[in-house]
């Protein structure tokens, strides 16, 4: 049978299962990273699991998140992360040295390869071919301890990329559009795998733009083939050893085909506070912009800041626009510099910040009350900038810089400023000799632990009848985010989760954690997409710490899904969606589990006897997980 690219690299991996779209596969994972605020739960369960040393080809521990050292907490925590990797055979990459996608792109992805990632944009590594998903922290500590990654065997959309980028569009437009397209919910269950003629115009890196925000469209991951650009972005890397052609093979077969025509794109913003809510930005035209903030994993290649250079240089910011820039790594930076493109930014009054997340995950960088902020993030969650009313726009760093050069949205016809596409440089400045290598000899290394470093206090395990009340209803699309709020405050408690587990829901209704903890034990009812956004497992593990043992949803975002099973949480849909109607915060359910077996539908009982029909699509694996009170448990008890 003639395989798309996507299943050429699962059936290489594959453990177990059969591959067709929606049966469990279990799949060989080549590749780990974790980011600092995820990294330390994952490394602290990976402790839990015992082994001496972990077992993948290569693992990475990036500490770009929390790199603010305004207190004990984070230093506590990358001082821990720095010597856990250390003794596990782990590479450790320092707070400033960059944002794990783009060095991982630069330094360690590898085509063919399979990578899971504590990170919802792992997929980033996509644009050089490698399979990469984002995953929770649980499972990223598994794949250490060479356990196969689970997962619903997706389906593969092909998307036909045709013509080329012309004008100020970029390949941010690229994916905005099929944000547009598709919603954010378009890819769910489904690898966004990039064909066409159009797909040998594209660089690395902006091949990894396009694969960082299949995120947003929910999909699994985002596939681009290893060719010729694939071999260019290695050989200036001094990776060219890393280098295989893969494509998929001539008349492969697909479950969808989107063919975007890369000639008729324009200049696209997504309107606050959804990604998919995309509009041509000359529809935005005069709308005054109060800060713009260029970087993130999805535009912070040196590509996109080259860009960025051209359309400032010899110009000035306008007055009362606040321009930001976060590179994507120190090499990156360095290739600015090397190249006099720095200067021009900073000429213009653009601000230079660290290397790092930054203001996208609101550590710094928020705009000020009700501003207007232009990003070239892949977020505009209402509240994540660290500004409540902050409103903002997602754009492509082309768009930014005009954004800060005019102080407002103007049509792009009126931009006339000459800009090349953007290039690759001619050499790269490694900066491998900053990353922390593992010693082969770890006996002698001690793992460093604060105050703030709080073991995990094991769960209990699911009982045969549960009563509990619905803590909280929440309506459609609830994200990560309003679970489990991101700021440096709240993401410094990470590792402590009795005091991260006091910020639950705190944006959507401050008494949650009261009522929880009055109640003792309770259900989270949800609308469609719930737990959409980042891989975010305290999303899943605080609310678990708070007595939250089920949640019933008309729909679930796929990771967060995966992260309630890992936590021993019950992710139960409603049968009939209107049932939500019928359910208030308070009401009582008895649910009787003793019969929970794969495709068995359940029932909830209220109060006044009404049964309210419960299914879920949980495996015997999962199942058996959540019987265990959680993934920990479930593998402790394996081990015995
Ligand atoms: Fe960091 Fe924002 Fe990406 S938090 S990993 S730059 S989505």
């Amino acid at each position: 049978m003639k395989q798309n690219l996507t299943r050429k690299i699962i059936a290489a991996h594959l453990v177990e299962g059969s591959m067709t779209a929606g049966s469990e596969v279990a799949v060989r994972i080549d590749q780990t990273l974790t980011q600092d605020a995820t990294g330390t739960m994952a490394y602290l369960q990976w402790e839990a699991i015992g082994l001496p040393r972990v077992k993948t080809e290569v693992s990475v521990s990036y500490v770009d998140h929390n790199t603010l050292q305004m207190g004990f907490r984070n230093p506590d925590d990358h001082r821990y992360l720095r010597s856990v990797a250390a003794k596990y055979g782990i590479v450790f990459s320092p707070p400033g040295t960059g944002i794990c996608h783009q060095l991982h792109l630069e330094n360690f992805a590898v085509p063919g390869k399979t990578l899971i990632g504590s990170d919802s944009h792992t997929p980033t590594a996509g644009g050089i071919g490698c399979l990469a998903m984002g995953a929770g922290g649980l499972s990223v500590a598994l794949a250490m301890a060479g356990e196969p990654y689970t997962l619903a065997m997706p389906k593969v959309f092909k998307i036909r990329l045709e013509g080329q980028l012309t004008g100020y569009a970029s390949a941010k437009d690229v994916i905005l559009h099929l944000l547009g397209l598709l919603t954010v919910k378009g890819g769910v269950g489904a690898v966004m795998e990039y064909c066409g003629p159009g797909v040998a115009s594209l660089s690395v890196p902006e091949r990894a733009t396009i694969a960082n925000m299949g995120a947003e469209l929910g999909a699994t991951a985002s596939v681009f083939p290893s060719d010729e650009q694939t071999r260019a972005f290695l050989e200036l890397m001094g990776r060219a050893d890393a280098f295989t052609p893969l494509a998929a093979d001539d008349g492969a077969e697909y479950d969808r085909e989107i063919v975007v025509d890369l000639s008729a794109l324009v200049p696209l913003a997504a309107r606050p506070h959804m990604p998919d809510l995309v509009v041509p930005v000359a529809e935005l035209d005069g709308l005054a912009v109060d800060q713009v903030a260029i970087g993130s994993c999805t535009n912070s290649s040196y590509s996109d800041l080259q860009a960025v250079a051209w359309i400032l240089a010899g110009e000035h910011v306008a007055p009362g626009t606040d321009l930001m820039l976060s590179p994507g790594s120190k090499q990156v930076l360095k290739m600015l510099m090397a190249e006099g493109l720095l200067d021009h930014i900073l000429d213009a009054g653009g601000r230079l910040l660290e290397c790092s997340c930054g203001p996208c995950i609101g550590m710094g960088g928020s705009p000020g009350s009700g501003g207007v902020s232009a990003r070239t993030f892949n977020r505009n969650f209402e509240g994540r900038s660290g500004t409540q009313d902050g409103q903002i726009y997602l754009v492509s760093p082309v768009t930014a810089a005009f954004c800060a050069l005019r102080g407002k949205f103007t049509d792009p016809a009126t931009w006339n400023k000459e800009i090349p596409r953007p290039s690759l440089p001619s050499t790269a400045p490694s900066i491998r000799h900053l990353f922390a290598y593992p010693p082969e000899d770890a006996f002698s290394v001690e793992v460093l632990r604060g105050p703030n470093i709080v073991p995990l206090s094991p769960f209990d395990r699911l009982p045969d009848i549960l009563t509990l009340p619905v803590l909280i209803k929440v309506g459609d699309n609830i994200t990560t985010d309003h679970i489990m709020p991101a700021g440096a405050a709240i993401t410094a408690l990470r590792s402590n989760i009795p005091a991260i587990s006091r910020h639950v829901f705190e944006r959507v209704d401050k008494d949650f954690v009261g009522r929880a903890e009055a109640a003792g034990q309770g259900v989270i009812l949800a609308g469609e997409n719930y737990g959409q956004g980042s891989s975010r497992e305290h999303a899943a593990l605080a609310p678990r710490h708070l007595g939250v043992r089920m949640v019933l949803a008309k729909s679930y975002a796929r990771i967060h899904k995966a992260n309630l099973v890992n936590f021993g949480i019950l992710p139960l849909t409603l049968v009939n969606p209107a049932d939500y109607d019928l359910l208030s915060q308070g009401c009582p359910l008895t649910v009787d589990l003793a019969g929970l077996a794969p495709g068995k539908e359940l029932a909830a009982v209220m109060e006044n006897g009404r049964k309210i029909a419960l299914a879920h699509d949980l495996t015997g694996n999962e199942i058996a997980i959540i019987r265990a009170g959680g993934l920990l448990n479930y593998v402790n008890d394996r081990q015995k």
